[in-house]
């Protein structure tokens, strides 16, 4: 080891981890489409999408983007429609609206140039540090370390830190080795590198130890801690939700409904529903009609209630979701916000991804 860095409590890193980490990358075989790219838009819109998305789930929708709108120019004069439904199925939805209130701004007010600096970036809806500094560092080659959990993992073990991360000093000491080391490299190589080695070798599950090139220097694993480290604090309990949503069937027409406020949905649609206390109890039909009767919908000759489908979680939330079908011998009597589409058609609309797999299910079994 030429040397160490790191101050204050006895935290060190190998002062040459950088530049052999960079080593380490050029093993790698990760082939990812925004990869050594170098236009603002394409980082960005990268980045955007890789916030609480894995790699490969990300490429599809970053190629159908990209292919849809060539520049930010083409993503701004967009219909948030259109952005919601290549969206779709990617979750956190925010993440797209502010996908389109960013490109707005560029578009609109900065001549389609997106900012130099971090500080510039940090201004637009939806990047954060974290976003900021990928996009600067990779675009711009501006040495701004990424931080987030990954990262976090790398550094903590490699100095074996035992403290909790999520502490002030200990995330500020981070920080400041990240800098550090960083600063030995070219910052787009560093960033991506650090990247990786987090996602495919530095795993929180079964990491690669063994073949680890850094494994000689690793403090983590020295003491036996691998597992131990990072330490997180407390998480939040999850909040659970139930939904009961209603395919109301009448001929070949279902009602659907689009979703407002401020909720995780808005702006897609929903099939009608019904937030719950708690599971449906009792047995099936009978134990929604407590849900459908006050709704006073009119007569329904067939009703059919669904197992749970698979919950999804966010996260500080898990989301139940139960689905009832429910057919119709005349036009039903329905809130003035819902409306009729053609069964047939649903796929025209954006969906929460638990709604489309179970629309998709049942048009496949008509
Ligand atoms: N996660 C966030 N940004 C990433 C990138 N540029 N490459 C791989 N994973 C990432």
């Amino acid at each position: 080891m030429d040397g160490i860095i790191g101050k204050g409590k006895s935290w060190k890193v190998p002062a040459d981890f950088g530049k052999q980490l960079l080593e380490w990358a050029k093993t790698l075989d990760r082939p990812l489409p925004w990869r050594e790219e170098k236009d603002p838009y394409k980082i960005w819109l990268s980045e955007i999408i890789l916030q609480q998305t894995r790699a490969d789930q990300a490429v599809p929708y970053y190629n159908r983007f990209i292919h849809e709108f060539k520049d930010v120019h083409a993503l701004a004069k967009s219909p948030i429609e259109k952005v919601l439904k290549l969206w779709e199925g990617l979750g956190y939805y925010n993440r797209a609206h502010n996908l389109h209130k960013a490109a707005r701004l560029v578009s609109e007010t900065m001549g389609g140039i997106f900012p130099k600096s971090l500080e510039g970036l940090m201004a637009l809806p939806g990047v954060g540090a974290y976003t900021g500094a990928a996009i600067a560092s990779f675009a711009y080659d501006l040495a701004h370390p990424v931080i987030d959990g990954n990262v976090i993992r790398v550094i903590s073990r490699l100095a074996g830190i035992q403290e909790e991360v999520g502490q002030r000093e200990v995330a500020l000491e981070i920080n400041h080795l990240a800098r550090e080391l960083l600063g030995q490299t070219l910052p787009s190589a560093y960033n991506q590198a650090i990247m990786d080695f987090g996602a495919t070798w530095c795993t929180p599950k079964n990491p690669k130890c063994l073949a680890c090139p850094f494994n000689s220097k690793c403090q983590a694993l020295n003491l036996g801690l691998v597992d131990k480290i990072p330490v997180k604090g407390k998480k939040k309990p999850l909040r659970h939700r139930y939904f009961l949503f209603l395919l109301i069937r009448y001929e070949a027409k279902i009602w659907i409904m689009k979703r407002g406020g401020q909720d995780i949905w808005r702006g897609l649609h929903s099939l009608p529903y019904i937030e719950m206390e708690s599971v449906p109890s009792g047995e099936g039909v009978a134990s929604v009609e407590q849900f459908l009767t006050p709704l006073a919908l009119g007569r329904y000759t067939k009703a059919r209630l669904y197992a749970e489908v698979k919950p999804q979680t966010l996260t500080h939330q898990r989301i139940h979701g139960y689905f009832t079908e429910i057919w119709f011998e005349e036009n039903p009597k329905l809130s003035a916000d819902w409306y009729a589409i053609e069964l047939e058609n649903y796929s025209n609309f954006a969906f929460p991804k638990l709604i489309k797999d179970f629309l998709s299910d049942v048009t496949l079994r008509n």
